[in-house]
């Protein structure tokens, strides 16, 4: 069996191979690692043929959706997932068939009411994949949306922790660092596992008090149901964008560069405060509405200018879109103009408002 651990942050996931017929799944992806994931199976000579989900995650985006457009492949889930893009959900005991590797899944509620564990048996124990049900040295939290401290102990003690004690155990999480282990020995060291009483078990879970992880609505609305990541929207303009540098476009404002115009879309007291000398101002808010009337040209050279260089990026990409072929954004933005030392001039606003 081709095993291949991918970690993102504290994220872990999984390309799974069959050697006999190359084929492959790809356990519990994540958005910005996907040409990682490609290039892994590539090297080793193995299509990816399923994205598998082990759960709706809460803390980091998935990239299952992602590369089922990419790949045109199904993604895998447990019947509960609320995903409205999964493609094959499983129930407990069926079997996936990934060439000659067999994947048995286990609903192991509990982290999540669609969490599921995938068994792979083998001479040597076989392998799980845990998903946040079973961590190293811990367990899943179970105060996340459909979490349950009760149906934890369940998926924990009357299923996973009955495998063979030598099976070996690969989280969806691992904030220790490059760890390896076993049911058996988690089961014998697993400081969450003593509390083998049901009631002293879920008391402890529900003192945790763990605070919410970061991206939490985010990562529920890009993995329920199939938005986009900021971080992806952001590195797709960037892809779609030419840049100028910062001295790039000082020597091309102090050269007078009549040719090219300089547009702000900060807001208006930033604008207001210090701009590139000769800038026109327009706030992203407004720029599909005014762009008509301010920039009727769609030939000149245009510059996207922005406090910190993202937002920049993000207008420059929606200029293209509408047929702003000369558009360009600067790398970086007017916080590192301002530090580099290049020129900028003040606006005096005459009362009122725009
Ligand atoms: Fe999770």
């Amino acid at each position: 069996m081709l095993l291949e651990q991918v970690a993102t942050g504290g994220c872990q996931s999984y390309l799974v191979g069959c050697p006999t017929t190359h084929m492959a799944a790809l356990i519990d992806p994540a958005s910005g690692q996907v040409d990682h994931y490609l290039g892994l199976a590539a090297q080793h000579g193995v299509r990816i043929r399923y994205l598998v989900d082990t759960h709706t995650h809460a803390d980091h985006f998935s990239a299952t959706l992602e590369m089922k457009q990419m790949l045109g492949v199904p993604v895998v889930m447990h019947a509960l997932a609320p995903a409205v893009h999964a493609d094959m959900r499983l129930e407990h005991g069926q079997t996936l068939m990934v060439g000659a590797l067999r994947f048995e899944a286990l609903h192991t509620p509990g982290h999540t009411r669609d969490s599921m564990c995938l068994f792979v048996a083998g001479a040597d124990g076989g392998h799980v994949f845990t998903g946040d049900t079973l961590l190293f040295g811990g367990t899943g939290r179970s105060d996340l949306p459909s979490g349950d401290p009760e149906q934890l102990y369940d998926s924990l003690f009357e299923r996973l922790l009955r495998l063979d004690p030598a099976t070996a155990i690969h989280p969806a999480h691992d904030y220790k660092g490059g760890q390896a282990s076993t049911i058996g020995a988690e089961i014998a060291t697993n400081p969450r596992l003593q509390k083998r009483d049901r009631a002293e078990f879920v008391a402890m879970m529900r003192r945790l008090n763990l605070s919410a992880p970061t991206h939490l609505t985010e990562a529920l609305r890009t993995n329920m149901n199939g938005g986009v990541p900021m971080a992806r929207l952001l590195a797709e303009a960037t892809a779609r964008v030419p840049f100028i540098s910062l001295a790039g476009l000082a020597d091309a404002v102090s050269g007078r560069d009549n040719d090219l115009i300089v547009l702000d879309v900060r807001e208006r007291d930033l604008f207001g405060a210090a701009h590139v000398p000769g800038a026109l101002h327009l706030p992203r808010g407004q720029l599909e509405l005014l762009v008509n009337a301010m920039l009727p040209d769609p030939t000149r050279r245009i510059v996207t200018v922005c406090e910190q260089g993202k937002i920049s990026t993000l207008a420059a990409a929606t200029l293209r879109t509408m047929g702003f072929t000369r558009v360009m954004a600067l790398d970086g933005g007017m916080k590192a103009w301002r530090d580099a030392g290049f020129p900028s001039e003040g606006t005096v606003w005459e009362g009122g408002g725009l």
